[in-house]
């Protein structure tokens, strides 16, 4: 067999070799693992062209013609065959991440307000409307603060550590504060009359806990200062806080009480929104027919001197109320813990309320 023929039967073989090797590869790695094989540097195919050399020069082009027409139909192979393998790859990702649009989705949890910060937030704007601003003062505060500048007198029972929580090594001097009524004098403290305020803010008892009582809880405090403010300015702005909050057609009634930083005291009541005030069997207010509310009292004149306001020239009033218990009143809930257990099958009742 001459040289000629030779290279033809190895192309011949190599052509038919190589197509079959192509169409059994099952991957694109082993495609490209194929080619290198077939058309490669060191590959049959190179290896058969510098055989051409040797040839002469007509067989050379013939024999090489025939070797560029191996080649080309090699390359074609591996081209249709990289189609199709990319084709079955893509057919077989659709499949694998085939989603059925129809399955309900999964709604990812949307939070939504606190029930008592929604509760501080609307009696905030009851009296915003009402033409007061927003005032804020510290939880750790001053006994000074928190007592003497109220009228506390030094040896007042409330001041007990069994019933507030002191800061250590301050000597009785720093505390978690009881209430929010320091605000007071610190929102006078650092500006002249007028004053008209709410000041929300969180307050610290050492109470045992139970349906009323929480060591920790949130309140409320109003205070308003100017020149001729009387009791009556007090009780018409809260019936129209009580009014916004409980009900249009509900009384309210101021009854006498004490507290050392406002003279006269009162506590406020409600006319109960469950029995609109008929009393009988109503679960509620227990046939009492008022539901309590709030304190309140006209500012003791010593608040305002210790502040270094002109007690002559200025009245005021001012009002404190838990926001737990308004807050309780208003949905219908009967244990004011649940607004601290942050259990979300309580939580969620309130989520969609305006
Ligand atoms: N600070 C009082 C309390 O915590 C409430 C109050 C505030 C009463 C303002 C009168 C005036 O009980």
């Amino acid at each position: 067999m001459s040289d000629a023929q030779d290279l033809r039967a190895r192309l011949e073989a190599l052509r038919a070799e190589s197509i079959e090797r192509i169409e059994q590869v099952s991957d694109l790695p082993g495609l490209e693992e194929a080619r290198v094989r077939i058309l490669g540097r060191k590959a049959p195919l190179s290896e058969i062209r510098s055989g051409l050399g040797k040839l002469e020069a007509d067989d050379r082009k013939t024999v090489g013609q025939l070797a560029n027409e191996v080649q080309t139909a090699i390359s074609d192979t591996l081209e249709k065959r990289r189609e199709d393998l990319e084709a079955d790859e893509l057919a077989a990702r659709w499949e694998r991440e085939r989603i059925d649009v129809t399955l309900p989705g999964s709604a990812s949890p949307v939070g939504s307000i606190h029930p008592l910060t929604r509760t501080m937030w609307e009696i905030v704007d009851i009296f915003a409307g009402l033409g007061y601003r927003v005032a804020d003062g510290p939880e750790v505060e001053l006994a000074a603060y928190n007592y003497d500048a109220l009228n506390f007198s030094p040896d007042h029972p409330s001041r007990t550590p069994q019933d507030v929580f002191y800061i250590e090594g301050t000597n009785e001097e720093v505390l978690l504060r009881t209430h929010t009524s320091p605000v007071q004098i610190r929102t006078m403290e650092s500006q002249p009359p007028p004053i008209y305020v709410v000041c929300p803010g969180r307050v610290y008892r050492r109470d045992e806990q139970d349906p009323t009582h929480l060591s920790g809880f949130v309140q409320l405090e109003g205070l308003a200062i100017d020149e001729g403010i009387t009791m009556g300015d007090l009780k018409g702005s809260l019936e129209a806080f009580a009014h916004q909050v409980f009900g249009n057609d509900l009384e309210i009634r101021l009854r006498p009480h004490h507290f050392p930083f406002t003279e006269p005291s009162a506590e406020v009541d409600v006319q109960c929104f469950a029995c609109k005030g008929r009393g009988g069997a109503c679960r509620l207010c227990r046939g009492e027919r008022w539901i309590e509310i709030l304190g309140c009292g006209m500012v003791h004149p010593f608040l305002l001197e210790w502040v270094g306001y002109d007690a002559e020239r200025y009245t005021g009033f001012a009002f404190g109320m838990g926001i737990e218990r308004i807050a309780a009143l208003a949905h219908g809930v009967n244990d004011i813990r649940y607004f601290w257990e942050n259990d979300l099958r309580f939580l969620g009742n309130f989520a969609g309320l305006a």
